[in-house]
């Protein structure tokens, strides 16, 4: 009996967008959804429930039940559209050709950092999710560097450890930010009962609780509250936990002494019995409110319960028993979807921001110039592969500030051929620190700036400014890279959105001076989620059937003259000074 057609399933949760998958086992897309949810800007006034002063600007959340839905609503469609194509998804019989498919796995990746706060026994959230690109935490990042003085180097005073400036973007401060400022949760980490209860989790650690776990019975939905599932697993995976400051890169587990150093309070690993109790302190017991740490790639993560299918027969459950066999951060899923798994290959995807990173074996390489040491995967049973990485918060979302509050244009398909309409920037930069600069400058009060602006400057000349602002922002990080790591890149492999846009892409090339390569599936974050989850079942025997899947689509080749390149790139550097120093 031939086995059934095998497919793996991966989601993707952006920070705009989810969107669920579905990989043949020859690496071929057959079915995806992608579903967009709200963005949350809290205004003035409207975060009073919360102990804080001043207002909510830079402030950027997501509801955590809006983005289980979007997830969830792209899963279903998925199903649905598989039983619209007459294939049978039960498990027996059938070869490539035939009509029955089994999902033998699905993969997790997510929008690093982004951190849910929930309450497993009644589940109750604590506040919205509160995004990594969230500004809120830079005078909590500040407070941190202070409180670790005596440890010399500033905001690198835990580098060594955690490979991460102390700074907003990462989950440790947003942590420490929600327990300072939530009455409930605070109240809770300071009950020996309830403490038990509190789960931090990124979106990952969010979306695996809820697949896995039970809804909630009716009664105690009764008012009209979201809860959380029940009983769910709480794990997250080494790509993910290396983002919080709270991880030790060198022993892959949660770091007491890390904990306690970002969250000023106190932390306990059992259950808070006797810990502190009564002294008024905020005990974090991290055995109970971290996730437990797991490899990337792990066919014993947990298994789905089912996601209901509108439109199928009632009892349909989409992926009812199938496997999570990946959990991945979104770049590190884009490195393994690009093959990049020997050390010194590299990656950049342009999404929301825009993340360059390049694999460096075995040990983690540190960094001199502003990069981060992170964990890039680790497969079960073998040891982590750590990456360097250039964060960029402002790339995508440059775009989405031109379409949505300026109204420059209506959508970023129109940036093409607005940037070819006219032959050059003629001096205009835009630099967009919108909420600061993140690799290489981690300057949150750097401000983003419009310079050179001449009368004779045009919509189109704007538009072109902020798709070369992306380019020259993958330069910045590219050149402390190829420092830092002494590996010179002799071509960089592109993906995501806006590698569509032929423009950024040659314009890329040519300030990098390298070709820029762009594959043929250009949903790499999620096939990366896809190869991760189907090598835990084995659906793939090993890295190099992966490697194989991998095929170049197009390459821009470098084109522009030395000189012109040189000009333009002292431009951008005179530019960014003023950003950096824009209260002078
Ligand atoms: O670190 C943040 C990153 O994971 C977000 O990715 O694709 O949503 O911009 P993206």
């Amino acid at each position: 009996k031939s086995p059934p057609f095998s497919l793996v399933g991966a989601i993707d949760q952006g920070t705009s967008s989810s969107r669920f998958m579905l990989v043949t086992s020859g690496g071929r897309m057959l079915s995806t959804a992608q579903v967009e949810f709200d963005q949350i800007f809290p205004m003035d006034g409207a975060c009073d429930n919360i102990i804080m002063s001043g207002s909510c600007v830079g402030w950027h959340e997501h509801d955590p039940f809006d983005v289980w839905d979007s997830v969830s609503t792209c899963i279903a469609r998925t199903i649905e559209e598989l039983h619209g194509m007459g294939l049978d998804l039960s498990s027996s019989g059938g070869g490539e050709d035939s009509n029955n498919v089994r999902i033998e796995a699905v993969g997790i990746t997510n929008q690093r950092e982004t951190t849910v706060c929930w309450n497993d026994r009644t589940g109750r959230l604590y506040y919205n999710a509160i995004v990594w690109d969230d500004a809120r935490t830079a005078s909590v990042a500040e407070t941190i560097i202070s409180e670790n003085s005596n440890t010399s180097g500033g905001k690198d005073a835990l580098r060594e450890r955690t490979g991460l400036p102390i700074a907003s973007y990462f989950s440790g401060t947003k942590v420490r930010w929600l327990i300072d400022n939530v009455p409930q949760l605070r109240s809770d980490l300071n009950s020996k009962t309830e403490r038990q209860h509190v789960r931090f989790g990124t979106i990952d650690t969010w979306l695996l609780y809820m697949l896995s776990g039970y809804a909630r019975s009716v009664l105690e939905m009764e008012s009209n509250e979201r809860l959380a599932h029940e009983g769910g697993v709480y794990k997250t995976d080494v790509s993910n936990a290396s983002r919080w400051l709270f991880m030790n890169l060198k022993t892959l587990d949660w770091d007491e002494g890390l904990v306690s150093a970002i969250c000023g309070g106190s932390v306990c690993w059992e259950d808070g019995e006797g810990v502190n109790d009564g002294d008024g302190a905020t005990t974090i017991p991290i055995a109970t409110a971290l996730p437990k740490i797991v490899p990337s790639s792990d066919g014993t993560i947990g298994t789905i319960r089912g996601i209901p299918c509108p439109n199928l027969a009632k009892n349909v459950l989409a992926l009812e028993n199938v496997v999570i066999g990946a959990i991945l951060g979104d770049q590190q899923a884009a490195l393994f979807g690009q093959s990049c798994f020997l050390p010194g290959e590299a990656k950049c995807t342009y999404g929301t921001g825009l993340f360059l990173m390049m694999n460096t074996g075995m040990e983690p390489m540190s960094s001199t110039r502003g990069l981060l040491t992170t964990v890039a995967y680790q497969i079960a049973g073998k040891g982590a592969v750590y990456a360097l990485e250039g964060s960029v918060a402002f790339s995508g979302s440059t775009i989405g500030w031109l379409r949505d509050r300026l109204e420059l244009i209506k959508s970023a398909s129109e940036t093409e051929s607005l940037a070819l309409s006219v032959h050059s920037n003629e001096g205009m930069y835009l630099v967009p620190a919108f909420s600061g600069l993140f690799a290489p400058h981690w300057r949150p009060d750097a401000r983003g700036c419009m310079v050179g602006l001449t009368a004779s400057h045009t919509k189109a000349h704007i538009v072109r400014a902020a798709l070369e602002s992306s380019a020259y922002q993958a330069r910045e990080v590219f050149d402390a890279m190829v420092l830092d790591s002494d590996v010179h890149l002799k071509e960089m492999k592109v993906d995501g959105g806006a590698t569509a846009n032929k423009f950024l892409m040659q314009f890329q090339s040519d300030i990098l001076s390298v070709p820029v390569i762009r594959p043929e599936f250009l949903e790499t974050t999620g096939m990366g989620a896809a190869f991760a989850a189907g090598l835990a079942v084995n659906v793939w025997g090993g890295l190099d059937d992966i490697s194989m899947m991998w095929h170049a689509d197009k390459v821009w080749k470098p084109t522009m003259v030395g000189a012109e390149r040189e000009k333009l790139w002292n431009g951008w550097n005179k530019a960014v000074q003023k950003s950096l120093n824009w209260i002078d």
